[in-house]
């Protein structure tokens, strides 16, 4: 076991978005959470990557307690996430963005880095080139020059990932992924999600596209009104009837 929620429970004014959930997370699986808009969803995300602090309960992460740690000691601990809506740095080149996200893993502050001392050159290359391997895994070479806000959307969700990808996660937790692609984006967007989990990293996703849900997951979790109303694999998803009532048969119909 990866991770581990035990009775978590959030309030938003009265709002209860979480309430007693326990999740597991199994290493090297992928795990989506599914259920209806409003589920509590990207709270649970948000509680486990400490932007909010859970009210009752507490999180485990290689059997150790991180609950109420700041979002930059989850990250430093390897678990990282992207969001629902798309937050990459417009202004600079897609090389530059991934070199960005790597920083935060790196020795010397970014900033430092005019003074250019013979370590920090060394770091920059290294830097340079992890981001380069990165932009090559995630077949985005091409555009490393591009200024991020130039992309398609498509390729700004995917940069995402990829930036995500520069810290060196264990665990990795995607917000929609899909989200607004076309079928083409989405069928690259899975194959990429395989590939990521082949290469050792752990990958939960929330996720509404049932084709995408279906096909790459391991294991699934169904949220409704912050509860976790069931869990098991695609095929049982599928057929169990809780499920079917309050989401699947809308999504699949
Ligand atoms: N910062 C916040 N302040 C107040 N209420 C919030 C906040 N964040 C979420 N909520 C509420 O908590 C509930 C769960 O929201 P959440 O965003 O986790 O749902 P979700 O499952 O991700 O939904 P969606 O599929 O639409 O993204 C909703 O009723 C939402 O309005
Ligand atoms: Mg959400």
């Amino acid at each position: 076991m990866l991770l581990e929620t035990v009775g978590l429970v959030k309030n938003f004014k009265g709002l209860i978005a979480i309430n007693h959930v326990d999740v597991v997370i199994n290493e090297g699986e992928i795990l989506s959470i599914i259920g209806p808009n409003g589920a509590g969803k990207t709270t649970f995300f948000n509680l486990l990557t400490g932007i909010f602090p859970c009210d009752q309960g507490r999180v485990f992460y290689r059997g150790e307690e991180i609950t109420g740690l700041a979002p930059y000691d989850v990250a430093a601990k390897g678990i990282v996430r992207t969001f629902q809506t798309t937050k990459i740095f417009s202004q600079v080149s897609v090389l530059q963005s991934i070199m960005i996200g790597r920083h935060l893993k790196t020795q010397s502050d970014l900033f430092a880095s005019v003074f250019r001392t013979q370590q920090m050159r060394e770091e920059e290359r290294a830097t340079r080139q992890k981001a380069l391997e990165i932009l090559e895994f995630m077949d985005m070479t091409e555009e490393q020059d591009l200024v991020c806000k130039s992309l398609p959307y498509g390729d700004q969700r995917k940069l995402e990932i990829a930036i995500a990808l520069a810290t060196e996660p264990d665990l990795l937790l995607l917000d929609e992924p899909s989200i607004g692609m076309n079928p083409e984006e989405t069928m690259n967007i899975m194959t990429l999600i395989k590939k990521i989990r082949d290469r050792g990293t752990t990958l939960t996703l929330v996720e509404h596209d049932m084709n995408v849900v279906m096909n790459i997951s391991d294991r699934i979790v169904v949220f409704d009104f912050g509860k976790k109303i069931a869990e098991g694999t695609p095929a049982e998803i599928r057929e169990n009837k809780k499920v079917i009532e309050v989401y699947l048969g809308e999504e699949l119909s």
